[in-house]
């Protein structure tokens, strides 16, 4: 089953909004299957953005995600990577659609609430770079079938 990486960034966690995150993906069908609150070290701050590392916003965007505490989850489902993205909304809140969470809560590219993997490549790597491998669950839930 496909899986992707969701982060609450700092601010999302400074403005109480990891259960209303969490709620929208549980309501929406998919499965949590790894979840953690952790700070994050400058070194995989670097590594998780090293696609951006040539970007004048790199500097500000690791400071900015290890200036606090995030909110690490992987999520499962179908099309879950691509459908998550949508519910995200555009990387700058200010294009982000109503109802998607950026569109919603967010105000400034630099502050947008949350990340999310954006292919199949990038999740992959992502879960491996935040869990290793470790503390990921599997389990069956029975509402599976009525989705
Ligand atoms: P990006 O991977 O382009 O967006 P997304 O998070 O939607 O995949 O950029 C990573 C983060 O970098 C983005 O969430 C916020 C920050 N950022 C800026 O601060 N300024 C910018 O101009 C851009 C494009 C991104
Ligand atoms: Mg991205």
């Amino acid at each position: 089953m496909e899986k992707t990486f969701l982060m609450v960034k700092p601010d999302g966690v400074q403005r109480n909004l990891i259960g209303e995150i969490v709620s929208r993906f549980e309501k929406k069908g998919f499965q949590l299957v790894g979840a953690k609150l952790m700070q994050i070290p400058t070194e995989l701050a670097e590594e998780h953005y090293g696609e951006h590392k040539e970007r004048p916003f790199f500097g500000e965007l690791v400071e900015f995600i290890t200036s606090g505490p995030v909110f690490a989850m992987v999520w499962q489902g179908e099309n879950v990577i691509a459908t998550a993205r949508h519910m995200m909304g555009a990387t700058n809140p200010k294009d982000a659609a109503p109802g998607t969470i950026r569109g919603e809560y967010g105000v400034i590219v630099g502050k947008n609430i949350i990340h999310g993997s954006d292919s199949s490549e990038s999740a992959e790597r992502e879960i491996g770079l935040f869990f290793n491998g470790e503390g990921l669950v599997e389990y069956k839930r029975d509402v599976n079938n009525w989705i």
